[in-house]
């Protein structure tokens, strides 16, 4: 095991915006496969916050030191974001049972349209089992302290959107 492996795995989200959650399950993975695609997806009917030039720039940022780990933006179907991206795993994480009980749904529907594509998961660490994007925005727009929940880059930029808001 002293060997790192060479295969490039895809982390798919849509960061609206990265959490120190996302970033544990990312370091993670950083650790185990050679290459982290985090795939940034454009999620057109969540309604983001952030545009996904700005969540794939807080990304680059936050990663700027790791030359495994990178972000890319992508619309349409995961499934083709990973055959154009030549990855044949993703890697999910699963906070608790109700992400399970979603996360199966999606991994079989992924198989349907993809069966090369093969899916690992995750835990993240136990003080993240909680965390969202969804509350991190909240409690920004409302005034209230981000800081143990997002790196700082991320934090500023939120304090910004929650000002023009
Ligand atoms: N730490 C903190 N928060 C986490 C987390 C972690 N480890 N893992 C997930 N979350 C949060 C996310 O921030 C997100 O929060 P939000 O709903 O408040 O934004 C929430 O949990 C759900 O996360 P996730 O399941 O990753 O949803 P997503 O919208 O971020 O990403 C895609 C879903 C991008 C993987 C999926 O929609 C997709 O594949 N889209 C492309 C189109 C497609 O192919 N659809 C599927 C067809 S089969």
């Amino acid at each position: 095991m002293s060997e790192k492996p060479t295969s490039t795995v895809i982390y798919p989200g849509t960061f609206d915006p990265i959490t120190n959650g996302h970033i544990d399950l990312i370091l993670r993975a950083a650790k185990m496969f050679g290459h982290v695609i985090i795939g940034v997806a454009a999620s057109p009917s969540k309604k983001t916050m952030f545009t996904l030039e700005e969540r794939v720039g807080m990304i680059e940022d936050v990663f700027s030191e790791y030359n495994n780990i990178s972000a890319v933006g992508f619309s349409g179907l995961l499934v083709d974001f990973a055959k154009q991206q030549n990855a044949n795993l993703l890697v999910r994480g699963l906070r608790t049972t109700i992400d399970f009980e979603y996360e199966f749904g999606l991994t079989n529907m992924y198989r349907k349209l993809l069966p090369e594509l093969e899916s690992v998961f995750l835990t993240p660490s136990e003080e993240y089992t909680f965390l969202s994007s969804t509350i991190v925005r909240e409690v920004a727009l409302h005034g209230g302290d981000v800081s143990q929940f997002v790196p700082n880059s991320v934090e500023k930029a939120l304090k910004n959107k929650a000002i023009n808001a």
